[in-house]
Order: structure tokens, then C-alpha cells, then sequence
């Protein structure tokens, strides 16, 4: 699969974007401009977490979050099915 649908809820607002193979989550939304939390990029601070929604993702490994399987770090995460619903948690 070389691209996927993302739908993105942030703030209320939900966008359907597609992302091509090998951008995050993270990035998908920074490069539509739809305003995610973020920081560090490097997936420390958590300040991108968002819940999936449904759909599937891939983890880069060492960074799942345990007690919280659909919670993920964005800058470390990857849609793998099409479409992935993603919900940042600001509200
Ligand atoms: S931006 Fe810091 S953990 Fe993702």
C-alpha cells in the first residue's frame, strides 16, 4: 500500500487527509496544518499522544505505550490500514 486515509479529529474539527508510505501520524497532520500538540518529535515527551480510533497503526518498537494500547505517541506511530480515525485528546 503506498498511500493511506488518515481522518484526523483535533479540537473538534475532523479532516480526512491521505498520507503516503513512511509518514507518521504525527507528521500527516503537521504537514496538513491541522494544529497537533507536539514537541520533541523523538517521542519522549507524550505532548503528541493521541487514540486511535480505529484502524490499524504500527508502533516503531520501543515506543508502545503499555497500559493504554490505543493511545500511542503520533511522532512514533504509522497508519497501516486505510482509513485510520485518530483522535488528539484537547478537549
Ligand atoms: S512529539 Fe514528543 S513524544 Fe511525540
Amino acid at each position: 500500500m503506498s498511500s493511506t486515509k488518515v481522518i484526523y479529529q483535533i479540537q473538534g474539527k475532523e479532516s480526512e487527509v491521505t498520507l503516503e508510505q513512511g509518514v507518521t501520524l504525527l507528521e500527516g497532520a503537521l504537514i496538513h496544518r491541522l494544529n497537533p500538540t507536539y514537541s520533541c518529535l523523538e517521542g519522549i515527551c507524550s505532548q503528541c499522544e493521541a487514540t486511535i480510533i480505529s484502524g490499524e497503526v504500527e508502533v516503531i518498537p520501543g515506543f508502545e505505550t503499555e497500559d493504554h494500547p490505543k493511545k500511542v505517541k503520533t511522532c512514533q506511530t504509522f497508519p497501516k490500514s486505510s482509513p485510520v480515525i485518530v483522535k488528539y485528546n484537547l478537549d
